[in-house]
Order: structure tokens, then sequence, then C-alpha cells
């Protein structure tokens, strides 16, 4: 069969009419397009799943043998051991107390999951009216409509306004507007006021933040405040690890190095790895145990949640982390690589902030002429550097959710943990070669013009 390269896709894409390139196979953190064009996978596969790089025979040897003895078995009423063994591994490596585990497919059933657990939670205890979910409004927890709601960014919600139920949002404590986390505790405050007593079921946020804040973690003084206010509002904390966890940051989970333990944690993307689709929602046993003394259910769920092969991809998946001590890697090289990364980028005026967790890492630009206020939106720069490092062979993601008010241009780089030095290297230099070819661009279109600033005040 011949392989079309650049092809207007079939499928409902994000830009219509768009000439995609059409990538054909992949080999560790190299993916190579049907004209034959390699490019480094600074991403792990584009969204961050996956983590151990592409074609490893050794996962796909197991997803045959367990394909072949069973594929698939629906858990509502059957089990696997795959489903098993992967429940109790997870909960192993799981903060303190984390006991029971539920298989989903994918990062937001993972998260709508864990918004059932919560508003269950509180249901069997016989606190009825409590729904309403508290989170920081720059995140972003996946497309379906209860996870939509949890972001308060209407850049995000398009025309989706009327089916979205209206959650309850703070800004986000960014260094660029709330460095020491006060601030956004003080609209925590404010939204527990206005939701009114017993009406919240959860506070619910990224540990670290993904693509919507690109490796941005919450001062301790903010964790601080969460649990205080967990403790006197009963309210349970949820985190959505759907890509720190798995060993995206340096640990099993984001929550492992958190001063804040949450009650429930949602993963996905690393735990198939890109193998399988795969995604889990750990609970406290404080939490399973308000099921286990009340209705003793737990109901709804999707067809391949807990399927044999998914569960036996997980497994391998962990087996593969461990053995080849792919956590300590990251832990390792993690901060190595943030240090290249900002010496590489020392130099250029627009590269404000270079942040990082493990190989979760986070490039924010800022306008040059006063080198803190966002960079006018209609310059689309962290969309012009990913297009850029394109061109030179280099998959890294950006976004610019100016408008929304809360974050300006940023780029994320999160490599497959396998990552070989050299690779590593070579990342670098494109990335860096990229922005500064833009920054040079910039500069001239700045100078030629009077662009305002663009510093959006925050809104939640
Ligand atoms: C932090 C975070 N949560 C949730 C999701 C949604 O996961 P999925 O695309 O698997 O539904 C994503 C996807 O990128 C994500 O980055």
């Amino acid at each position: 069969m011949t392989e079309i390269n650049n092809v207007v896709t079939n499928v409902l894409s994000p830009v219509f009419g768009h000439r995609y390139p059409t990538v054909v196979r992949g080999d560790r953190c190299w993916v190579e397009d049907a004209s034959g064009r390699r490019y480094l996978d600074a991403m792990s596969g584009g969204s961050m799943a996956a983590t151990l790089g592409h074609g490893r025979k050794d996962i796909i040897d197991v997803a045959r043998r367990q394909a072949r003895q069973l594929s698939f078995a629906h858990n509502e009423r059957l089990t696997n051991p795959m489903q098993e063994q992967l429940a109790a591994e997870l909960a192993s490596v799981a903060p303190t107390d984390f006991t029971r585990v539920k298989f989903v497919t994918g990062g937001s059933e993972a998260n709508e999951t864990a918004l059932r657990v919560a508003r269950a939670y509180h249901v069997e205890r016989g606190d009825m009216d409590r729904w309403q979910v508290v989170s920081p409004a720059q995140a972003y927890h996946g497309p379906t409509l209860q996870t939509l709601a949890l972001t308060g960014r209407p850049g995000l919600h398009g025309p989706l306004g009327p089916y979205l139920p209206q959650h309850l949002h703070i800004p986000p404590c960014t260094s660029h507007f709330d460095p020491t986390g006060e601030a956004a505790l003080a609209a925590l405050d404010q939204v527990l006021e206005l939701a009114g007593p017993r009406s919240v079921s959860a506070f619910f946020c990224e540990a670290i933040s993904a693509a919507a804040l690109p490796a941005y973690g919450p001062p301790r003084r903010f964790w601080e405040g969460v649990e205080e206010r967990r403790r006197e509002h009963g309210f349970l904390v949820c985190f959505d690890e759907v890509v720190t966890g798995i060993g995206r940051t340096g640990t099993w989970f984001a929550a492992n190095a958190c001063p804040l333990v949450p009650d429930v944690i949602a993963t996905a993307k690393g735990l198939g790895a890109g193998y399988a689709a795969i995604g889990a929602v750990l609970v406290r046993d404080e939490v399973y145990q308000a099921f286990a003394k009340g209705s003793r259910r737990f109901t709804l769920g999707h067809t391949w949640d807990g399927a044999p092969l998914s569960c036996a991809v997980g497994l391998k998946v962990l087996q593969v982390l461990r053995n080849e001590k792919l956590l300590e890697r990251v832990a390792a090289r993690g901060p190595r690589l943030r240090a290249e990364l900002e010496a590489a980028l020392s130099d250029i005026t627009m590269v404000s902030e270079v942040r990082g967790h493990g190989f979760l890492l986070g490039i924010e630009f800022a306008d040059p002429r006063d080198k803190g206020s966002f960079l006018p939106p209609d310059l689309r720069v962290a969309g012009r550097v990913e297009q850029t490092c394109f061109d030179n062979g280099l998959l890294i993601y950006s976004t610019q959710p100016t408008r929304d008010g809360f974050a300006g241009d940023q780029c994320l780089f999160a490599p497959p943990f396998v990552a070989p030095d050299e690779d590593l290297a070579e990342m670098v230099e494109r990335f860096s070669t990229s922005v500064r070819r833009v920054a040079a661009e910039v500069d001239r279109q700045l100078a030629m013009t009077d662009r305002p600033f663009a510093s959006v005040p925050p809104d939640a």
C-alpha cells in the first residue's frame, strides 16, 4: 500500500482542510512520516501517553500473548487476574491508604468517575446536598461535558456552555498573579461561602499542571490552605493525575510528593504508555469504607473497563518502569534537562520562565518589552514556536489561552522516559534554535508596530 503524506484527513479534525502529516512508524523517541521524514518526539506521542517510547517489543509481546489467551471480558459480572493484579499493584505504589481501584479507558472517564465517586461518597454518608465542585479555572480535564465544566476557560467551553453544569472556579495561583497562593485561597473561601454549607462535594485539580499551565505546581502554602479548608468544610480532594500519574514527574504519582494527600486520584495516559487505552481511579480506604458500610455498590461502567488485554499492558508497563529504574531516571535527569533548557534559552528575552518536574517541562513566554506582560495573542507566538520546531523535525506542544485571562504563550516539553542523553540534547538544541528564530521575528514585529501589552487580569 502506498503511504501518502500530508493528507486532508477524513476524520473530524481540529482544523478542517489542514494537511496533516501522516505518521506511519515509531522507534523509541523518533517517529517517521509517510515520506520517510523523521521527527524527534519530545511529547511522548503528542499527548504525553507514550512514556516508554514507540515500538517496544516486550510490551507488544505481552499484549499479543494476552490477546490470544483472553482479550476481553466485561467486568460487570466477571473479573480477571490481570485486573486484580493491576489494582493491587497500583494501590501499592499510591500514597498510603489508597486501597481500591476502578479501571476505565481514558483520562476523561477517569475524571468523570472521580466526580461520581466524590458525589456518591457524600450521599452514602447521608450528605445528600453536596454536588458542586470547585476547581482552578486554568486547567484541562478532558472534553466530556462534566470534565469540560471543571475548567473555567470560556475559550475551551465554546458553544457548549448550555450543557455544562455550573461548577465553581478559582483563579490558578500562577507565578504571574499569585506566587504565594494566598489569593487563590481567598478566592476558595469566597466560593465556599457562595456555595453555602455542605454543598461542595470536591476540590478538583491537577497536582502539577500539564498542557494548561505547563509543569506548574502550586506553592506549599496553597496545599496547606486546601487541607485546612478540607478539614473545616468536609469536601473531598480529587487529583487529576491523567498526565502526572505513573512516573511523569519522577514519582509514581505527583501525590506521592505533594504536601496534601488527596482522597481520589484519576490517572490514565502513562498507565497504558500508548500501547493500550486504560485509565484508573484510585480511592483512599476511608472513601471506600463509606460505600462498604453503605449501599455496598458502585454501579455504572464502560464496556472496556478492566479488560484483560489493557490490564496486561498496564502490568507490563509497571514492570518496565521498575526493571529499568525509570522513575529514578526521570527524577534525576529531569532537573538536569530543565537546567539544560534554561541555559540554552537564557539569552532569549521573550523566555520568561522554564519550569519543570521530572520529564514534564514548561516554557513560558512574555512580552520582551516589559519582560512580564503576556504577548499580544494575535502574534500567536507559542503556536509559531511549535510550527518552527515541527519544521526542524521536533514535536513539542504549545498553548495560548491568553484571552481566557490566566496564562499566556507557553510550550510543553515531555519526552519519553527512555529518551537517551543524545536525543535529549538534540531536543534541547532543536527547541532553542526554533525559539530563537521566532523570537527574532517577534522582536522585529513588536519594534515595527505599537501592539498593546496583553496583561489580562485574572477573572474567575
Ligand atoms: C490533565 C489531563 N486531564 C484529562 C485529560 C483527558 O484525557 P483523555 O484525553 O484521555 O480523555 C487530559 C488529556 O490531555 C489531560 O491532559
